[in-house]
């Protein structure tokens, strides 16, 4: 693995889940793989779960990480090739992402999308500029469309659990939810572009009508409009809101009636519930339902340690010699 920005960058999913079990039941068997390295974590959004995570994995392997709250702290960036710099912007990433190469082993970057203009969002240009600059390993940290990190922890943390319940082949549902703003694709992309790359499960996808998201990550899962339809027989529910695709950046529902609810959970086989986090609580998901014992969401969170130690550790191992 070169960089890790996507499924498409990982040969074998099961290997990398299990990497990261290993991890967790032997979080410092691999302390000297990242000794006199560092990785440079670069957030032009917030973050507490990414951040955090990615900092005690690194540390697990005896790797320094050094956090840069570039959207705060640092100049501003620009990412078009060949701009005039007229604007508000001081520093191209042309000349920024060199240094930052000079600097650390493996360069960490969170971005999100502007939600303005989609073909601009889905171009990945502030990624695709660190990889393209940095001349070391880049990994995404969550992008303008896609959360990798956060989607491997969604595996790891579902084969947990289909382990411990003996669940041969888990019926997933992705189910949309309603929020106050208009947000991001990225977890529903990316989360839908990994069960369909891991292939261990029957997965569906539900939402309002207007909400389809690119079929470029979700071809493979069938969809439904009918929420109470799709969560019969699940085992998994993970519950997300993204804004829509095609009039890109909008919200067009906030029904409530989209809501997870224990009421709703009944049509399921005791399904396990998940969010990414952070969530809005009775908006996004309901008290009972985020208090209640089918929400594993705290499990799912306390994972991205190991996904982010698996990733760093396959980083460090297959970079080593270049
Ligand atoms: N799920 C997630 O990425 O959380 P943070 O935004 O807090 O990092």
């Amino acid at each position: 693995m070169r960089n890790f920005i996507s499924v498409s960058d990982v040969q074998d999913i099961p290997s990398l889940v299990d990497q990261a079990l290993f991890y967790k039941k032997n979080p410092f068997s691999d302390q000297d793989l990242g000794r006199h390295k560092r990785i440079g974590c670069l957030f032009l959004n917030p973050s507490m779960r990414t951040r955090l995570s990615t900092q005690i994995a690194a540390q697990h392997l005896g790797m320094e990480a050094i956090v840069f709250n570039v959207g705060q702290e640092g100049w501003a960036l620009e990412f078009e090739d060949e701009a005039i710099m007229s604007g508000n912007t001081v520093e191209h990433v042309r000349d920024a992402a060199p240094v930052l190469g000079r600097y650390f082993d493996i360069l960490a970057i969170r971005t999100f999308p502007s939600l303005k203009n989609r073909e601009d969002d889905y171009s990945e240009l502030y990624m695709n500029q660190f990889i393209k600059y940095a001349g070391i390993p880049v990994l995404s940290l969550e992008s303008a469309t896609l959360h990798p990190l956060q989607s491997l922890a969604d595996i790891i943390t579902m084969t947990e659990s289909m382990q411990s319940q003996g669940i041969v082949r888990p019926r997933v549902v992705l189910t949309w939810a309603p929020h106050v703003k208009p947000l991001p694709q990225c977890v529903a992309n990316s989360f839908s572009q990994w069960v369909n790359a891991w292939g261990q499960a029957d997965f569906v996808i539900t939402h309002p009508e207007d909400y389809e998201l690119d079929d470029r990550f979700t071809q493979g899962a069938t969809i439904l409009h009918d929420q109470d339809e799709a969560l019969k027989g699940a085992d998994f529910v993970y519950v997300k809101n993204w804004s829509t695709y095609q009039d890109y950046g909008k919200i067009y529902t906030n029904d409530p009636g989209w809501m997870l609810s224990n009421k709703k959970l009944q049509f399921t086989r005791q399904a396990r519930v998940m969010h990414c986090l952070p969530v809005r609580r009775n908006i996004e998901l309901s008290d009972e339902v985020l208090d209640g014992p089918n929400s594993i969401v705290t499990q799912q969170a306390s994972n991205r340690v190991w996904a982010a130690q698996s990733v760093l550790a396959s980083l460090l191992k297959d970079n080593a010699s270049k």
